[in-house]
């Protein structure tokens, strides 16, 4: 059984399979620097007094614009108190406060829900999650981690009468430079979005999509992916790229001014800065482009002293890192790309298109977020399709799938590259040309403009790695 992905989707997984079966856990960089683990704002439940799981599950269609799988909505909203219930059992310790929820949970605010909905761990949510999953798996020996290692490609069996079928993959483990063939009864993507191949994201360096292009390098249908999500609200700094200001900032208040210190949000959407994210980050990106200014500013300033360290202390701390004091005046923000909403076509189980092939977490696209993803869906849809997943394989491999013998890596015909500056300005022009021809709005024939440059930077990349 092989898992690739260190998130919340592959150590949930992991966690939730067999203690008995022997599971290899296939990590490209260190876990810290995963998604996940950034997490801040927390995960959607209808646990508060007065929600419902139709409530839920309505914010979340209509956040989706229309293209939501309501069926997949409804399931997930529902799975989702058990869900917390199981991370509590796990040792997860979120923010309390015993007022908005039975079990004592405080509840946060963000855009797109009707109400308070979103349990966290005051704005480190990720973190407390994937720190107790990780205390959890070091109970476990027969989950074996594998550090450093990049996965390459799915190796498939296509059979002239039988549908195809996932055997393994071939990966190369970056510390000795060395290819790997693995095989598995059940192999797992469970690797993330492709948030880096554009130039501002509040996503890690390791979001490149791998697991989304192996899918669909390897036969599967992958969809929606023009729907990738922009968060409103991150730090405006030449240092600080990715640094993300939690849209509970919002949900607590904080207010969104342009240079002159006027609002703006009314003027959009009468949910103001509650509006959902595609709303929010569009009006922002209007308001950039009619002033010409580099960025506005979001004000939560003037708060009782320990009203940060009560909510945002980890955010309050990196602010101020970079000269902003939160407590005392508006901080200059921009939108970035923060999450991909489409990936390889996967059902709630995990299943993709190809047999013994699944795909879970933000690499997946099981219909959950439509055009736009709701806030605080996303960790929720790691955990409910992790336990769905978990007992999908148990089946699969109590009916006895086979393990099939694997093909090395060939590179025969691909060269080592001589020097880094040829990718890494490949990688550059690629993350421009994405952020100014693919944004957040568009137009055909910037589109057609991108288009044409990606054939020519992919001919140019396939030439200077062929060996003839
Ligand atoms: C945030 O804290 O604003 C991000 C939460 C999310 O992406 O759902």
């Amino acid at each position: 059984m092989l898992i690739v992905g260190g998130g919340v989707a592959g150590l949930g997984l992991a966690l939730q399979l067999p203690e008995r079966l022997s599971i290899r856990l296939l990590n490209k960089q260190a876990h810290t620097h995963s998604s996940s683990y950034l997490a801040q704002g927390g995960i959607s439940a209808a646990i508060g007094y007065g929600d419902s799981i139709a409530s839920h599950a309505q914010d979340t269609l209509k956040s989706g614009l229309g293209l939501c799988d309501s069926d997949v909505v409804h399931a997930v909203a529902e799975a989702a108190p058990a869900a917390i219930q199981w991370l509590q059992k796990i040792g997860v310790q979120f923010s309390t406060n015993g007022e908005q929820s039975k079990g004592g949970l405080q509840l946060a605010r963000e855009g797109g829900h009707s109400r308070r909905r979103i349990v966290h761990s005051r704005d480190r949510t990720g973190q407390a999650i994937v720190d107790a999953m990780r205390r959890q798996i070091k109970k476990r020996p027969s989950i074996r981690q594998i550090d450093d290692t990049i996965a390459i490609d799915l190796i498939v069996h296509n059979g002239k009468r039988s549908a195809a079928r996932c055997l393994g993959l071939h990966a190369l483990d970056n510390k000795s430079k060395t290819f790997i063939s693995y095989q598995a009864r059940a192999i797992v993507l469970a690797t993330g979005g492709a948030g880096k191949v554009y130039l501002y994201t509040s996503n890690p360096q390791g979001a490149s999509g791998d697991g989304i292009a192996m899918a669909w390098r390897a036969g599967c249908r992958v969809a929606n992916m023009e729907f990738i999500q922009f968060h409103p609200t991150c730090l405006y700094h030449p240092q600080a790229r990715s640094l993300l200001l939690s849209e509970t900032l919002r949900g607590e208040g904080a207010r969104l001014l342009r240079g002159d210190g006027s609002r703006f949000m009314r003027e959009y959407d009468r949910r103001e800065e509650l509006a959902p994210r595609d709303i929010v980050a569009q009006a922002i990106d209007a308001e950039m482009k009619k002033s010409g200014a580099d960025c506005v500013y979001l004000d939560i300033s003037g708060r009782p002293a320990d009203f940060y360290q009560r909510h945002f202390p980890a955010i309050y701390r990196q602010c101020l890192r970079y000269g902003y004091d939160l407590a005392k005046a508006p901080v200059p923000v921009v939108p970035a790309v923060h999450y991909t909403c489409g990936g390889a076509v996967a059902d709630l189980n995990g299943c993709s298109d190809i047999d013994g092939l699944y795909v879970i977490g933000e690499s997946a696209c099981t219909g959950l977020h439509g055009a736009n993803r709701i806030a605080s869906n996303s960790l929720l849809e790691c955990l409910v399709q992790a336990q769905h997943a978990a007992a999908h394989i148990k089946r699969r491999l109590e009916r006895g799938a086979p393990l099939s013998e694997v093909e090395v890596w060939d590179d025969s015909r691909v060269s080592v590259a001589p020097e880094k500056i040829t990718i890494a300005h490949n990688w550059d022009a690629l993350r421009r040309l994405m952020w100014n021809y693919v944004g957040i709005v568009r137009d055909r024939k910037r589109l057609q403009l991108a288009q044409s440059h990606i054939r020519t930077l992919f001919e140019e990349v396939r030439r200077y790695y062929a060996r003839h």
